[in-house]
């Protein structure tokens, strides 16, 4: 037992200790998921949390079903059982222009005496699915997590109580202290979205592709399917998040508070994740400000919004206004418009991916979408083409969502002269033949040396994030590759059969890189001495990234950032890595069947292991960083800006974070420093407006000194 387990110990009984630390872990998780402030690192946390999982191993007569360890718990068995809604879970009426929106405010203001003012709560619409969450009273004056519903057919909905409680910004227990400062009861029900982020749901399909399977259409397809998963682990790791906008009355589903601008500020001050985009305003110009704005929001958000939720907000008038069939009067829909555009099918390219996926890409007659010219779009795979009956030549309907890679809905209207797509047999790059997995949809280029898969592999690994080298972009490895760079992506290549590769290629894998010379480099195309010498440079710095990075970098299904990082500092070098078992790895926080499996199958291939080998033999650092942390910067709030002369911003930001400070994105009056470099932009302005102290990169040095 360590002194600080002993010390615990002799001061606090056993269920003292396991209530401080849930609370700790509580506070923790809230900072992390739904101020997106953490306060500790990774590590840190995780320090927590194996202190309450050893806890609890010593006293299972005190684990609680509230206790964040308990966020996986059992499984559904049958599918999910059926509960009816304590109130109907009703859509909402929509309008489509500003015209709409105005005649629903008139019939508003008809239907309350014209002596009364009418307040507006503006809130984003987004786009996922809506959840009926019930909390109960617990011990110690808490509310406990008690189900979680989704809408189902809006009278009757599922129970998918353990799958939500894996959401992490569902709270599965809210204190005494702040039920009492949120003037919540101990009993309530809470309404709102489950969403996917963007982020999560380009990770999915990537994953979804690696192993074969149809991607998912959107993010709110993908959250959809997410939350009636049977595996809540797999729930789990898909980073879901809930913003709630409804606070009820537990039983009759009445509204709790007298203003829907109330009930959004308890449910935050209980530490439900509300979204900030919400605005109370006093009229209906004010309501258009709004829309105006989130529609200028919608690209940055990092999840999907398709239009604005306008509610009354006081909840007598909307009891006065009540309902028409199946929506409030009350509250509307303004959707906005769909980012759609029709154009013509000009031809379709077949790309190889780095798993050796092949994509049919619409190369379309450029339109304009929202603002952005729209030239390719994705087919997705075979069975989609087939399943669209689209044909080069015809005119189809082209969606683009937020980041989300265009693609094409449907076929408009039928060429009269069109040309059938035709999926290769071969693969377009190399010519090995395709092969298909049975029960699985895409063709895949098997070749392990096929230059487009190389390639792909080559760019992950030099990627920013991963190992970081800069200057190793498409262009220069394709003249590495002595290939052209638009390799795989241009129709020529196909119809004509024309041989690829062109020149002799400099480097055939990862490890060939590290072999390069300034002699070689000279011989590219726009290569002089300098750009030879600082890539060489970049190269040699891109040994030292570390395991975690390294394990990246590999391009390992299922392997992505945090899953990297948590198998380096749990196995601490790439040796013990690849002699686990699966047993062995899934006893890693946060790695499933699912991913033991994938790193053990990864490791099983010959060439994946030779790839390893080679580059420690290249001096390519193979184990964990052990961060020497320090408290120099204890407490304190860091933003950058532009660049700096010597650091990049990378490196900066692990220097400021291992000496204890942290790294926000944003300057508010909490920042401590900003440290600007060239070129700096908004940030400084906002941080001479703000007052806050700016530094350059000396000035950041000498504070790592002091
Ligand atoms: S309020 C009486 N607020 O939009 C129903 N809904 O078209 C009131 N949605 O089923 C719903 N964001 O899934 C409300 N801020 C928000 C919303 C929102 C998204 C969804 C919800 C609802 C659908 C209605």
């Amino acid at each position: 037992m360590g002194l600080y387990n002993a010390v615990m110990a002799h001061l606090f009984t056993a269920e003292e200790q396991l209530q401080k630390l849930r609370d700790e872990i509580r506070h923790h998780e809230y900072l992390y998921y739904v101020l997106d402030a953490p306060v500790l690192t990774d590590a840190q946390y995780d320090v927590l949390v194996n202190r309450l999982k050893a806890l609890e191993a010593e006293h299972p007569e005190l684990v609680t079903p509230d206790s964040p360890t308990q966020r996986v718990g059992g499984k559904p068995r049958e599918g999910f059982a059926k509960v009816a809604h304590s109130r109907p879970m009703l859509s909402l009426d929509n309008a489509y222009d500003e015209g709409e929106l105005r005649a629903w405010e008139q019939r508003v203001r008809d239907a309350l005496p014209s002596t009364e003012t009418v307040r507006y709560v503006c809130e984003l619409k987004l786009d996922g699915l809506s959840m009926a969450l019930h909390y109960r009273a617990g011990s110690h004056g808490a509310a406990h997590l008690e189900r979680g519903l989704t809408r189902g057919d809006g009278a009757i909905g599922e129970d998918v109580t353990s799958n939500v409680r894996t959401v992490r910004t569902v709270p599965l227990s809210i204190s005494a202290a702040h039920l009492e400062a949120a003037g919540m009861p101990q009993s309530f029900e809470v309404r709102g979205e489950v969403v996917l982020p963007q982020s999560a749901f380009v990770k999915l399909n990537e994953e979804r592709e690696a192993a074969g399977m149809a991607p998912a259409a959107n993010p709110r397809n993908a959250a959809a399917g997410t939350i009636r998963t049977l595996e809540p682990s797999i729930v789990a790791q898909r980073r879901l998040d809930f913003y709630a906008y409804f606070l009820l009355r537990e039983g009759d589903g009445e509204s709790l508070l007298a203003h829907q601008s109330d009930a959004l500020k308890a449910l935050k001050a209980a530490g439900f994740h509300v979204n900030e985009h919400a605005r109370t305003v006093e009229s209906i110009a004010g309501v258009w400000e709004f829309i105006e704005e989130a529609e200028k929001l919608r690209d940055r958000l990092g999840y999907e919004i398709d239009g604005v939720v306008v509610k009354v907000d006081s909840t007598a008038q909307q009891k006065r206004l009540g309902f028409t069939g199946r929506a409030p009067r009350w509250a509307i829909a303004y959707k906005f418009a769909a980012r759609a555009g029709v154009t013509k099918l000009e031809d379709v390219l077949f790309q190889v991916g780095r798993t050796g996926k092949v994509t049919p890409v619409a190369a379309l007659t450029p339109v304009s979408i929202g603002g952005t010219t729209v030239t390719r779009a994705t087919l997705h795979n075979a069975d989609e083409i087939e399943r669209l009956g689209v044909r080069i030549g015809d005119s189809v309907q082209v969606e683009r969502g937020g980041d989300v890679i265009p693609k094409i809905v449907c076929v408009v209207e039928k060429a009269k002269h069109s040309q059938e797509i035709v999926f290769p047999e071969l693969c377009p790059v190399c010519r090995s033949p395709l092969k298909k997995v049975e029960g699985e949809v895409d063709w895949r280029c098997v070749n392990n040396s096929c230059p487009a898969r190389v390639r792909e592999e080559i760019l992950h690994w030099a990627a920013r994030g991963v190992m970081n080298i800069e200057g190793l972009g498409d262009a220069m490895v394709a003249q590495l590759l002595g290939q052209s760079a638009e390799l795989g992506g241009e129709a020529e290549e196909l119809v004509e059969g024309a041989p690829v590769v062109a020149r002799k290629a400099l480097i055939h894998t990862i490890g060939d890189l590290y072999r390069l010379t300034q002699a070689q480099l000279l011989g590219l195309e726009r290569v002089g001495e300098k750009t030879a010498d600082a890539l060489l440079a970049q190269i040699e710095r891109s040994k030292s990234a570390g395991l975690a990075r390294v394990l990246l970098g590999l391009g390992i299904r299922f392997v992505g950032e945090r899953t990297a990082q948590l198998l380096a500092e749990h196995f601490g070098s790439m040796e013990a890595l690849i002699a686990a078992t699966g047993e062995e790895l899934e006893a890693v926080n946060e790695v499933g069947p699912k991913v033991a499996q994938a790193i053990v199958e990864f490791f099983a291939v010959s060439k994946n292991r030779e790839l390893v080998a080679d580059l420690a033999a290249e001096g390519v650092v193979m184990t964990a960083e052990k961060r020497k942390r320090s408290s120099t910067l204890e407490g304190l709030t860091f933003v950058l800006t532009g660049t700096l002369p010597s650091l990049t911003r990378e490196e900066a930001k692990e220097r400021i974070e291992s000496a204890g400070g942290r790294v926000s994105g944003s300057v508010s009056k909490k920042t401590s420093y900003v440290v600007a470099g060239e070129e700096a932009g908004s940030k400084l302005e906002k941080a001479t407006a703000l007052g806050v102290t700016v530094l350059d990169e000396a000035g950041l040095m000498e504070l790592f000194r002091a």
